[in-house]
């Protein structure tokens, strides 16, 4: 389906080593829960290719652990379990690098941050008390509150990508953004993100005052954080997205720590030139806690060690709150 051609081989390989987040919502994966939000309307995207009207696309380590253990049951004698598990790796890989090289296709390094933050303005909603908000692409709906402004310009962005990946297998908006935000970080250098798919869209917005306020001091900034199930570690590594966009931190195009190693500087103490420009107000409230600090101090010395917390939070943030295509 894809014009991408894959190696049968590369492609097992590329399952057998396709991590399952951690934190990852298992049950909420297994059944789409709708009754469970009956005021809410989500959106489930139409496939042009199932037969069996069945999704066959999304889930895909859970997915193929399933089709290990039950295609001795369902296969012609003919056809090899091997044979078929490629089969299915190349629907479910190809639909996967699809919206990725759609996404490069659009998305320059200079664009990347603002993707990014999409992401985050996305998911970020996400509060577990109230098992609301998350990564759902309910941040199409509120785009004109005031701590959204400048996205519409990634929306739009986005818009051309997705039209792309529709024309040959619909995908949802919060399936794109989060693959989207993940190809931001690694096109600037950061690491590799693996996203899974199957995410359903919310057709409203979220509450409102759900995402951080900039003027949060550390404390503030973990009880928000720890209502979305974050640990400060994770708000730590989490926050290091800063790197990228126009906060002083670094190379505005580069994902790096250097996030950390400006923090640890303190340079907006300074009054020399530009550094009391330097990072928002909630950047410079971490280095002021001890807790946070430690894991400044950490990230800023082991750039792998913030590349691979990242990379574990931002799994998990979004498939935070997020509903799924049942099986
Ligand atoms: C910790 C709480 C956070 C607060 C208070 C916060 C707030 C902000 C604010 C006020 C901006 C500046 C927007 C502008 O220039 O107009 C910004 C930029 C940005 N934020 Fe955050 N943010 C937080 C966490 C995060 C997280 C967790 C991510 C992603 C994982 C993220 C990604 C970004 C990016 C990439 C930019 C740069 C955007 C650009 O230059 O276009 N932020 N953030």
């Amino acid at each position: 389906m894809s014009s991408t051609v894959f190696h049968s081989h590369l492609l097992v390989s590329h399952i057998l080593s396709f991590k399952f987040p951690a934190n990852s919502q298992l049950s909420s994966a297994s059944t789409v829960k709708l009754g469970v939000k009956p005021i809410k309307a989500y959106s489930l995207p139409t496939t042009t290719n199932d037969v069996s009207g069945q999704n066959h696309f999304c889930v895909l380590n859970r997915r193929i652990l399933v089709l290990l253990s039950t295609s001795q049951f369902v296969l012609p004698l003919n056809e090899s379990m091997d044979s078929f598990c490629v089969k299915a790796a190349e629907l479910d890989i190809s639909e996967y690098v699809l919206i990725k090289e759609a996404v490069r296709k659009v998305m320059s390094k200079g664009k990347a941050a603002g993707v990014l933050r999409l992401a985050f303005h996305d998911a970020g909603t996400f509060e577990v008390s109230e098992d609301s908000g998350g990564m759902n692409g309910s941040v199409l709906y509120e785009l004109d509150r005031p701590e959204n402004a400048g996205l519409k310009k990634s929306v739009k962005i986005l818009e051309k990508a997705k039209s792309q990946v529709d024309a040959l297998k619909p995908v949802s908006w919060a399936d794109m953004i989060a693959v989207a935000g993940a190809e931001a970080v690694s096109v600037c250098g950061g690491p590799l993100i693996p996203v899974r798919l199957g995410r359903l869209d919310l057709m409203e917005p979220d509450a409102e005052g759900k995402l951080p306020q900039e003027s949060l001091d550390a404390s503030g900034l973990k009880q928000c954080f720890q209502k979305k199930g974050f640990s400060t570690q994770q708000l730590v590594a989490l926050s290091g997205a800063h790197t990228l966009g126009s906060k002083g931190f670094g190379n505005p195009t580069v994902f790096d720590n250097s996030y950390y190693k400006i923090l640890l500087e303190k340079s907006w103490l300074s009054s020399a030139g530009m550094s009391s420009m330097i990072g928002l107000p909630s950047d410079r409230a971490l280095v002021e806690d001890n807790e946070c600090l430690r894991w400044i101090k950490t990230y800023a010395e082991n750039q792998n060690m913030f590349f691979e917390d990242f990379k574990n939070a931002y799994i998990k943030l979004v498939d935070s709150g997020a509903r799924w295509k049942s099986l």
